[in-house]
Formats: C-alpha cells, sequence, structure tokens
C-alpha cells in the first residue's frame, strides 16, 4: 500500500467514484471560502491581489504539505481567483520531456498549469520546466544523434502551480524557480470543526456544535479526513438515528468504524499494539515491526507513524522505534518496568 492508498484507506470505506465527487463538490471555490492555513491565505492573497492589480500573470507557486490539507484545493483557487483556466497534470503523467512540451506550447495566456506531484516528474521534464517558467520558453528537440537540433518555442505567460507533499525531494533548482511557497499546515480542531460545519450544510446534514467537535478531534488536523469521517457520521445517524449528529451520535459511529477518540484507526493501534505488548515498548526495526502487523514496511511507516510521531505516541531512534509515555497510556496498559530507565528503553537482546 503506498501513501495515497494509505490515505484513501484511512476510514474511507465508500466507492471511489463517490468519494471524488463528493470531494470536489466540498471543494471552497476561493479564499474567502478556504478555511485556516492563516500564513498562506494571507500571502497567497497578496500575490494574486497585486498581479490582478497589474494586470499580469501570477508568480509560480509551489505548494507543499501532507495529503488531504487542500493543496489541490488551493491550485483551484489561484485560477478563480485569477479568472483564469486552469489545466490539471501530475508529475507521474509526464514522462518525457515531449508530453511536458505538448502541454506547456497549448497553454492559453495567463493559463494556470497544475502540476500535482512534481516531485515524481522525470529528470528531463523537469530541466525542460526550468527554462519553460524562468523564461517562457521552451527548446524542442528534432531528431537524434549528432543532427538534433533544438528549436526553441515561445510560450504565454502563464502561472505554475506546484502541490508536493515532499517539498525535501524538489531539486533545488526547481524550487528556487518558484516565486512563492506555501508550507500547509495540519489545522486546528477549531477549523476542523469549521470545515465540518460548511461541508454538514453542504451536504444538507443537522449538525450540533458538539457533535462537530466530536468529529473534529478525531480528524488528524486533516480535512479531507474530517470531510470522510462527516460522511460515515451522517449515515450513522441516518440509520440508528433521526439524522442530526450530536457528540453521542459521532462517538458511537466513529467507534464502529474503529477510529479512537484521538484519531487512530485500527492499523495505528495495531502498530502501537505491537510495540507495546510484543516488544515491550521497543527499541524495535522498523521491519521487525511491519512482520508483526502483517504490514508492508511503507505502509508502517508512511501511512501510521507520522501521525503516530506527531500526537508524542512513538519516536524513531537510531535504535529503532520507541514507544512513549502516552503510548502507555493512551492504550490503557502499563509500562513494564518501573525501575527508573525511561520506558522504551530497554533492550530485548539485554545488550
Ligand atoms: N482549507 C479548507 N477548507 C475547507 N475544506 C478544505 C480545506 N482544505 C481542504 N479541504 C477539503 O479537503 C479535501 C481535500 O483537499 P485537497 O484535495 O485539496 O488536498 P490535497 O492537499 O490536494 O491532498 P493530496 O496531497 O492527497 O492531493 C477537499 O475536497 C476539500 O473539500
Ligand atoms: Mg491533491
Amino acid at each position: 500500500m503506498n501513501w495515497e492508498e494509505g490515505a484513501e484507506r484511512l476510514v474511507g470505506a465508500d466507492a471511489d467514484g463517490e468519494d471524488q465527487a463528493v470531494e470536489s463538490a466540498l471543494r471552497p471555490k476561493n479564499l474567502d471560502e478556504f478555511v485556516g492555513q492563516p500564513k498562506v491565505r494571507e500571502q497567497l492573497d497578496l500575490v494574486l491581489r497585486a498581479a490582478r492589480a497589474r494586470g499580469g500573470t501570477a508568480d509560480h507557486v509551489l505548494l507543499s504539505g501532507a495529503p488531504g490539507l487542500g493543496k489541490t484545493t488551493l491550485a483551484m483557487i489561484v485560477a478563480a481567483e485569477m479568472g483564469a483556466p486552469i489545466r490539471i497534470t501530475s508529475g507521474p503523467a509526464i514522462q518525457h520531456a515531449g508530453d511536458l512540451a505538448a502541454i506547456l506550447s497549448s497553454l492559453t495566456e495567463g493559463e494556470v498549469l497544475f502540476l500535482d506531484e512534481i516531485h515524481r516528474m522525470s529528470r528531463p521534464a523537469e530541466e525542460m520546466l526550468y527554462m519553460a517558467m524562468e523564461d517562457f520558453r521552451v527548446d524542442v528537440i528534432v531528431g537524434k544523434g549528432p543532427g538534433a537540433t533544438a528549436i526553441p518555442l515561445e510560450l504565454p505567460p502563464f502561472t505554475l502551480v506546484g502541490a508536493t507533499t515532499r517539498a525535501g525531494l524538489l531539486p533545488p533548482p526547481l524550487r528556487d524557480r518558484f516565486g512563492f511557497t506555501g508550507h500547509m499546515e495540519f489545522y486546528e480542531p477549531a477549523e476542523l470543526e469549521r470545515v465540518i460545519h460548511r461541508s454538514a450544510h453542504l451536504l444538507d446534514v443537522e449538525t450540533d456544535p458538539e457533535g462537530a467537535a466530536e468529529i473534529a478531534g478525531r480528524s488528524r488536523g486533516t480535512p479531507r479526513i474530517a470531510n470522510r469521517l462527516l460522511r460515515r457520521v451522517r449515515d450513522y445517524a441516518q440509520v440508528k438515528a433521526d439524522g442530526v449528529i450530536t457528540r453521542e451520535i459521532a462517538a458511537a459511529a466513529l467507534g464502529v468504524y474503529e477510529v479512537d477518540a484521538r484519531g487512530l484507526d485500527r492499523l495505528d493501534r495495531a502498530v502501537l499494539g505491537a510495540l507495546l505488548k510484543l516488544f515491550g515498548g521497543g527499541p524495535v526495526g522498523l521491519s521487525t515491526l511491519s512482520v508483526a502487523v502483517g504490514e508492508e514496511r511503507e505502509t508502517v511507516e508512511e501511512v501510521a507513524e507520522p501521525f503516530l510521531v506527531r500526537e508524542g505516541l512513538l519516536a524513531r531512534t537510531p535504535r529503532g522505534r520507541v514507544a512513549t509515555p502516552a503510548a502507555w497510556a493512551h492504550l490503557g496498559l502499563a509500562p513494564p518496568r518501573q525501575n527508573g530507565g525511561a520506558p522504551g528503553q530497554q533492550d530485548l537482546f539485554g545488550a
């Protein structure tokens, strides 16, 4: 399972089609509707306003942040705020420089080109992009070998919006060509409550404030998860109650979907449970831990661990994964030793 599938798995058991349709229906359409991210919103607002006032094209924008925080949403907002059309593609879709040349050469003036997962673009395409971003020009190579010639092609000014979950993987020359970089942060519970109220309104679901707060608290700081949990709670409320989302209904529904009070799901608890019960809190190597929970290394490392680390439940150390005291408390277990050594510092092999 990779990152994206992992994010899907997370409490997302409904059909992809419905999922995507609902997701786009719930997307804020302009900056005012976009909840949270005050810094990025203010900075981007300035960039776009200034460009509009100049009657020009906005600078290239790079958006980085974890899945589901609103990068695609913001890219669409950039186009909407500029009154410009948007072309959507992604790094993995551009395998050859020619693919990129075809897209670039068909852009119209002021158009927004949204390049999702920009860190996964091929090298030659990346190099073509450097020139396109800076000089609005590409060299189309015709022919092969010593006889090959580069035909320069002028491009209309456009705005590239790049999105990445891994800003660190972008080569510096690419990163530096963006006039503005927005780092998306995880959302505060109060912000997620606003996201939930907004979505509930759009979905025509009645939600009381405590119900929204209950869902927000389990949403891992991520609007996509908040929206997904909201839909599952709505289903439960419709089937088991009168359709209104209260705190009790939300808690009961999320219990059914195995999302606990802190937002941990089945996989997270399996990882934590194995670390505590089988390995005494660690340190234990990632491979061993993954085998113990019957998952791929990558799934444990990329899907479960980031959230567990962020929550202060698990630490990655040079000697392996270690549970924190909060992990023992969260699973209602007592740390094995009370002899002054920090829990989790014990070595399985007695070395
Ligand atoms: N600031 C926000 N306010 C309200 N809703 C939001 C906000 N950010 C995201 N959402 C909701 O969360 C969903 C996911 O957002 P989006 O698709 O933009 O995330 P992403 O960062 O592009 O994720 P990925 O990295 O997986 O592509 C959207 O459908 C949108 O409804
Ligand atoms: Mg996206």
